[in-house]
């Protein structure tokens, strides 16, 4: 089985982790940006992050992983990859352009198209190509290098041999652990997450308890590693709010919609960790 050349495209948060897990898992990988500026980000986070990896003895050597990771913002340098993970902005259109152009340049008749969509369809994705059997989710959790868990998402026309192969790559390869889902939006982690993360932001604005004390309330009292305004605050404030319209889309029920304050954060550019402030602020 062939998995050893892999392209990331998209190399924010998630594109990123995936990258640094593939390469210091002895994959050959290349990360897609859209422009100069992201793709130099891009690498910045991944030296960083490499680096505190290093420091914490986590890896022998950051530069010896940093040489199997290549940033290009030519999307044309996928055309040999075995797997290519899309992990760009959590929006349809997008998503279906680029797998429509990963359609056309991905060369390998086996190769692996997925996606790392928290929320969108795998049929959606997989129907835009030529090849509907190997289009599947690969659905990541951050931070990539620390959580274990990608959850395994075969759209209705995914092939086994699609599905097993993934499920050897992220198991076999990458040392995670794959639980089964089925296309639907939200998959397991996010259709029970986004609702409890909606409900604390709701609480929130409603003036019932301050973001400190909403989290506070989780840590000190159901043992959650963080609570649930600081936790989207990681995932950041505009995927959190895409990931809730997309349920909402799916599900049509209130408990996903997203608040009115979660809207406003978002046009105002408060993301969260990413932008320094959300709920809360980070220096
Ligand atoms: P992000 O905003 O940090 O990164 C997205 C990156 O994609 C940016 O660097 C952007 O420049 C790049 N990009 C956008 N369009 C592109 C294109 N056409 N070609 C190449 N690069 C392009 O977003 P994040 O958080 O990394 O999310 C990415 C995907 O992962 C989304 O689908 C999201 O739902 C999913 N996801 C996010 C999680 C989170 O906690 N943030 C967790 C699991 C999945």
């Amino acid at each position: 089985m062939k998995m050893k050349k892999l392209a990331v495209v998209g190399g924010g948060l998630m594109g990123s982790g995936i990258a640094e897990v593939s390469a210091r898992a002895g994959h050959d990988v290349i990360v897609i940006e859209s422009n100069e500026d992201a793709g130099k980000a891009a690498l910045g986070r991944l030296e960083k992050s490499l680096q505190r990896a290093e420091a914490k003895a986590k890896i022998d050597s950051a530069s010896a992983v940093l040489a199997r990771i290549r940033v290009e913002t030519d999307l044309g340098a996928v055309a040999d990859r075995d797997v290519v993970v899309e992990a760009i902005v959590e929006d349809e259109a997008a998503k279906v352009a680029l797998f429509k152009q990963l359609d056309q340049i991905v060369e390998a008749p086996d190769a692996i198209l997925a996606s790392n969509t928290s929320s969108i369809p795998i049929m959606k994705l997989g129907v835009v190509t030529s090849r509907p059997t190997q289009v599947i989710g690969i659905h990541f959790f951050n931070p990539v290098p620390v959580l274990q868990l990608v959850e395994l998402v075969p759209s209705l026309l995914t092939s086994t041999d699609t599905t097993e192969r993934s499920r050897a790559w992220v198991e076999g390869s990458l040392g995670k652990q794959a639980i089964d889902c089925q296309d639907r939006a939200g998959f397991v982690v996010n259709a029970l997450l986004i609702p409890f993360i909606l409900s604390a932001i709701r609480m929130f604005e409603s003036g019932f308890a301050s973001a400190e004390d909403i989290d506070r309330g989780l840590v000190l009292g159901a043992a959650h590693p963080q609570g649930p305004l600081a936790l989207a605050d990681l995932i950041g404030l505009d995927t959190t709010k895409a990931v809730a319209e997309s349920l909402y889309d799916e599900f049509k029920e209130p408990l996903y919609a997203a608040p009115p304050l979660l809207q406003r954060m978002v046009d105002a550019g408060l993301l969260g960790r990413k932008t320094g402030r959300g709920f809360h602020t980070y220096s």
